[in-house]
């Protein structure tokens, strides 16, 4: 009954889903990252376009095979996927920011790699723009916007701050320390927090089943828009 409902509720829509890490470059060899595994984002777009979206995903860079039915783009840089965001935001109905974009980058890229023999570096960091607030700042009426928060303590607390603080509809919490949850695995057990105080736990399940129940609340909100 429920993939029934589901078949085609989104057909129309235009869904950007952001995936994965970024890389922010130290020299022409050596990157900062992150553990991100861009199955959630990608579990998301494929049920997206299942269910009749027009789906636009922005990935980092991931070993997983581009999804069929959806434009893939592939960035590297948190930059780069703010431009790429940027560029496509104000065409789409809903935006979920599944990346787990790189915090911090150097200040500066070295042209060179750096020898053993130049010593041990210093890393000098600056922080990246943040994707999900930048577009969040120039949302409009009838859009929804999904975040994630990928914790290791406080979970919820954290997650609420985030929901309020980039003026979320819905916030993906995810305790990445629990097992069968977080990175490189292709389970996850969340908690979507909502705008009304709501709090919906949801028991272990695959990531493609957590990006059913996550698009069964993007459906909901668009639904009561138009109502
Ligand atoms: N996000 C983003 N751009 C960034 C960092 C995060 O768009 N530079 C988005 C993520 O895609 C996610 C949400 O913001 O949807 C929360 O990401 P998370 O890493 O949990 O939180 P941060 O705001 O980066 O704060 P912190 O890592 O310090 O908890
Ligand atoms: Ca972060």
């Amino acid at each position: 009954e429920r993939t029934l409902r589901r078949r085609q509720d989104l057909a129309g829509k235009r869904i950007v889903v952001t995936a994965g890490p970024t890389i922010e470059e130290i020299d022409p060899v050596r990157y900062l990252s992150n553990a991100s595994s861009g199955k959630m984002g990608y579990a998301i777009a494929e049920a997206a376009v299942a269910r009749g979206a027009e789906v636009h995903l922005i990935s980092g860079p991931v070993p997983l095979p581009p999804v069929p039915g959806a434009r893939v783009e592939t960035i590297r840089s948190t930059q780069d996927l703010l431009d790429a965001v940027m560029r496509v935001i104000d065409q789409a109905d809903v935006f979920i920011s599944a990346a787990a974009p790189a915090d911090f980058r150097p200040v500066r890229r070295l042209a060179q790699k750096w020898k053993k023999t130049d010593g041990t570096p210093v890393l000098e960091l600056e922080p990246t723009p943040d994707v999900l607030a930048a577009a969040a700042a120039r949302r409009r009426s009838g859009q929804v916007f999904v975040g994630f928060a990928a914790e290791t303590h406080d979970a919820v607390v954290y997650g609420r701050d985030k929901l309020a603080r980039k003026r979320l509809d819905l916030v993906v919490v995810n305790d990445v320390t629990e097992p069968g949850a977080g990175f490189a695995v292709d389970t996850n057990r969340v908690v979507v927090l909502d705008g009304q105080g709501g709090e919906e736990a949801l028991p272990l399940m695959s990531k493609r089943e957590v990006a059913e129940r996550i698009l069964d609340r993007v459906a909901e909100l668009l639904q009561a828009r138009r109502e």
